[in-house]
């Protein structure tokens, strides 16, 4: 590890370190697309305050020597309950981005998802992971659906996540008073922003342009996608006649396992159960998109309990190996966490994302032996006590 890389990761102890860090190092356009949530960000901040309402009640004196969390998901086994989310835009963060998560996931034995607005082509990247799943953004339009299912499959998928949450594009508004515009638009407030951090001009955006020349979004459609600087980008945004339908078109073409990502009701889970899908993810999209809905913690145990065999992920504010083990506790079978890893890769490339997951791990493996267990099995609701309502979340969103 080269010393400054060293010095990067000298202060960061815990993943909500990574934000503050990944301040200093990225313009602040970039910064608050990563940060933000919708609205008034009263989502953003529920999502971490749901966790205080959940506390533990440990079990003492047994023999909690080993430890092992590992998990199965879709027959595969991951050293860890946590991978890492799917995220568009990852490699306006640091140089190649889309590589250096895929090959830290592969390190460390987690998973990793694939975001469809990525740069690198999805047949690139799962040769460096082969465990990677690929997210989907998908259209109503059947010729594109047909084709970007074949395009994965023949890449060498094996689980196909189809983002199901957004339905027309997204608007935040930090971002947008920031100066961050997609297709990319050389506004005053952007050019000073970059201008007042050089090391991502020349080392992140610059870099990508010098090799690439038009970086493009090549994994949105079946035969690739438009320019970062191209009008065109806004036609790939939102798919507002995409429904059930489409899902069950998929279901009858993918052969590998199918997850839909944006669940938030019972009744959507019992339903993709119906029709064949072998996973979900509850999320709220880490707040980005409707604000002030319930938190995915708190309707996680109702949605276990409608999606029956199927494997449940949740996401959206999940920051310590103690908040993935609630839940785990609460009938999760694994989480996803998108922004710390954007924010560990702008401070240190692939080593800050070795950091981010190293940090997890231990934490995990500490609190549960701590909590009086050696497995993840081993763990269900008796271990929480649910103290109280969630309190309005503090000016800062995080009370911890
Ligand atoms: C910058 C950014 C880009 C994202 N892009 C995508 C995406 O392309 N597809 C998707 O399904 N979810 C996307 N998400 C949502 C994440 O997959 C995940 O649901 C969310 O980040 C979890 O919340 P967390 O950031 O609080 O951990 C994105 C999130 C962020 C922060």
């Amino acid at each position: 590890m080269s010393l400054t890389t060293r010095r990067r990761l000298r202060d960061i102890y815990q993943l909500t370190d990574f934000e503050a860090a990944s301040r200093r190092y990225l313009p602040r356009a970039v910064y608050e697309y990563v940060r933000n949530g919708a609205g008034f960000e009263v989502s953003l901040r529920r999502n971490r305050a749901v966790f205080h309402r959940y506390l533990w009640k440990p079990y003492r004196l047994r023999d909690v020597s080993q430890v092992d969390p590992s998990v199965i998901l879709f027959g595969e086994r991951y050293a860890q309950p946590f991978g890492l989310a799917p995220t568009g835009g990852a490699a306006m963060t640091c140089f190649d981005a889309d590589k250096l998560e895929a090959a830290a996931a592969y390190r460390h034995g987690v998973f990793y998802a694939l975001s469809a607005n990525s740069l690198t082509p999805l047949e690139d990247i799962i040769r460096i992971n082969p465990r990677t799943w690929f997210a989907a953004y998908l259209p109503s339009d059947t010729d594109i659906i047909d084709g970007m299912v074949d395009r994965v499959a023949a890449a060498g998928y094996n689980v196909l996540m189809v983002t199901i949450d957004v339905p027309v594009a997204a608007q935040r508004v930090a971002e947008t008073r920031a100066g961050y515009t997609m297709p990319i638009r050389p506004k005053t407030r952007a050019i000073l922003g970059g201008l007042a951090h050089p090391g991502w001009t020349f080392g992140t955006m610059g870099r990508t342009i010098l090799r690439d020349r038009d970086p493009r979004i090549v994994n949105i459609r079946p035969h690739g996608g438009p320019g970062l600087f191209s009008s065109e980008i806004g036609a790939v945004g939102g798919s507002s006649r995409f429904t059930w339908d489409h899902v069950q078109r998929i279901r009858d073409r993918w052969r590998g396992k199918l997850v839909l990502k944006g669940i938030l009701r019972a009744e959507d889970a019992a339903r993709a159960a119906t029709l064949g899908v072998d996973g979900i993810g509850i999320s709220d999209h880490g707040a980005r998109l409707l604000d002030s809905t319930v938190s995915p913690l708190e309707v996680l145990g109702e949605i276990r309990r409608a999606a029956g065999d199927m494997t449940v992920l949740v996401d959206s504010g999940f920051r310590c190996g103690g908040d993935i083990l609630k839940a785990r506790a609460l009938g999760a079978d694994a989480v996803m966490i998108g922004r710390p890893f954007l924010q560990a890769c702008a401070v240190a490339g692939g080593a800050g994302i070795d950091r981010a997951v190293t940090i997890l791990s231990r934490e995990i493996a500490r609190d549960l032996a701590l909590l009086g267990l050696t497995s993840l099995p081993d763990l269900g609701p008796d271990l929480l006590s649910d103290v109280y309502t969630v309190p309005f979340a503090s000016r800062d969103g995080d009370e911890r």
